[in-house]
């Protein structure tokens, strides 16, 4: 069952989203990195932090970093110590960007593999924690990703996900309304050359379900003790479960 209440896809509204979403990403790869600091004034990194900090008290030896793109929440992971990362993707161009990072930081630890959410190349109970940065808006059946990392999660194991909010307050919810609206999708065209990416971002974000309709979805997946923070007026948020 499709989760999202309404399905927003990259270029058609035929098609698979996945094959979409392959090609958007794939697409945009060589800039991503770029737009993310610019755009959200890196501010992104310090909310990738702040989700790995979810998983301090856990120490988790195997993390798994789905939806991992160019690594960069595998990369802010490693402040765990873990002794293994494996990064999942659909995209083997942003892995590419990824991997090319990886090799200039001189990082061993982190292992960067093409694989879709909704059906894990892993055995069950192999990972200690998952994190998804801004990963599962993209995904085509919302439910059975949150069910095949549950899968792959040993119980006891804690996914966190980082994910685009609304923000709902006076004056941040105009202002952001604006920026997605005519900014965003300007600046995107400008730098990456895909208008439709960055069309695609607020309007995939805007039917997201978020807040406690989010933790409801996760708790019907098999997650338990399910909770949200809000993170900078609501602009993304970070949610927790355990298996
Ligand atoms: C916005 S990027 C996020 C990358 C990275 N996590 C970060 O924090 O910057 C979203 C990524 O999710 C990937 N993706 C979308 N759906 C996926 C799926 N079903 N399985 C694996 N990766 C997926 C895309 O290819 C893309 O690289």
């Amino acid at each position: 069952m499709q989760s999202t209440k309404t399905e927003v896809k990259p270029y058609s509204p035929e098609g698979s989203k996945r094959e979409q979403v392959e090609q958007m990403f794939d697409s945009i790869s060589h800039r991503y990195d770029f737009l993310n600091h610019f755009l959200s004034l890196g501010i992104d990194n310090i909310w990738r932090k702040k989700a790995v900090a979810k998983l301090q008290s856990l120490q988790p030896k195997r993390i798994l970093d789905v939806a991992t793109g160019t690594a960069d929440l595998a990369i802010a992971s490693l402040k765990l110590k873990p002794e293994e990362v494996v990064g999942v993707d659909l995209s083997e161009n942003m892995l590419n960007v990824g991997r090319k990072k990886l090799t200039k930081k001189g990082i061993e630890s982190i292992t960067l593999t093409q694989g879709d959410s909704e059906n894990l190349p892993f055995k069950d109970g192999e990972f200690d924690a998952i994190t998804v940065g801004f990963g599962v808006r993209n995904y085509e059946n919302l439910e059975k990703g949150l069910r095949e990392m549950n899968r792959v999660l040993r119980p006891g194991g804690k996914l966190v996900i980082l994910e685009f909010s609304k923000p709902n307050k006076f004056p941040v919810k105009q202002l952001f309304t604006f920026y997605s609206k005519y900014i965003l999708p300007i600046w995107g065209r400008l730098f990456s050359g895909s208008t439709e990416a960055y069309v695609y971002l607020p309007e995939s974000v805007k039917h997201f379900p978020e807040g406690e309709e989010f933790l409801k979805i996760l708790e019907k997946c098999g997650y338990k003790n399910t909770e949200v923070s809000r993170l900078s007026f609501g602009i993304s948020s970070i949610y927790e479960g355990t298996k």
